[in-house]
């Protein structure tokens, strides 16, 4: 990829983070049992994590994003070819790279770290759990899980992501939009139970 396909290089990373994008919304669906930090507190009084980040949450999503990138890997091929002319030499089986299961690990489990990591800090900042911390909410879990395929990803992720400013410009514009999305219809479901 060369730069050459702007909207071409717009689908393909929103194509690339769904992993990332939805191991969040099914930890909402697997969550809620046995709290990762088991009820316990900091020195400031607050828990370290808060009830809000449990196991069946971090495996169910890291489990459910992996299987999610398995289906993009045996189901996307005419998605993939069809925007081909903007990555040029690529086709659905070489596009997630040598080794497709590591970077849906990458994904999935990075984005729910970055979700961990953040209500870490927001405890420290007294907010309790479900407590509105918009630009952390909104961007915590994609910066991770860019991250973690960054430096664990064999070199992968550069080829996608690191060409022109396209790719992180449309992350920057599109992931609070999916995110809020995402929420809202979690909301409504039921299985939410706020809408951020
Ligand atoms: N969830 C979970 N385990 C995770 C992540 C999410 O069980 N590792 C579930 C929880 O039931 C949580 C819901 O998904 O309440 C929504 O996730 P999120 O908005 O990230 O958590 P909050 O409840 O808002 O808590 P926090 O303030 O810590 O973000
Ligand atoms: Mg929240």
């Amino acid at each position: 990829m060369d730069g050459e396909y702007p909207l071409a290089q717009a689908f393909i990373v929103l194509w690339i983070m769904i992993p990332a994008y939805l191991a969040n919304t099914i930890a909402v669906v697997t969550g809620g049992r046995f709290p990762i930090d088991q009820g316990k507190k900091l020195g400031d009084g607050n828990r370290i994590l808060g009830d809000g980040k449990t196991w069946s949450g971090l495996l169910g999503g890291t489990i459910g994003g992996i299987i999610v990138g398995y289906v993009q890997l045996n189901f996307g091929t005419s998605f993939v070819d069809n925007i081909e002319p903007g990555i040029a030499g690529t086709n659905n089986e070489t596009f997630w790279g040598d080794t497709p299961f590591l970077i849906f690990f990458l994904l999935a489990f990075g984005a729910l770290f970055g979700d961990l990591t953040a209500s870490f800090f927001k405890r420290r900042l007294n907010l309790n759990r479900g407590d509105k911390y918009t630009l952390l909410d909104m961007y915590d879990f994609i910066i991770m899980s860019l991250l973690l395929s960054f430096i664990l990803g064999g070199g992968w992720l550069q080829t996608w992501i690191f060409d022109g400013t396209v790719p992180l410009f449309t992350l920057l514009i599109a992931t609070p939009i999916l995110h809020r999305g995402v929420n809202i219809i979690g909301y409504k479901l039921g299985v939410k139970n706020e809408p951020w």
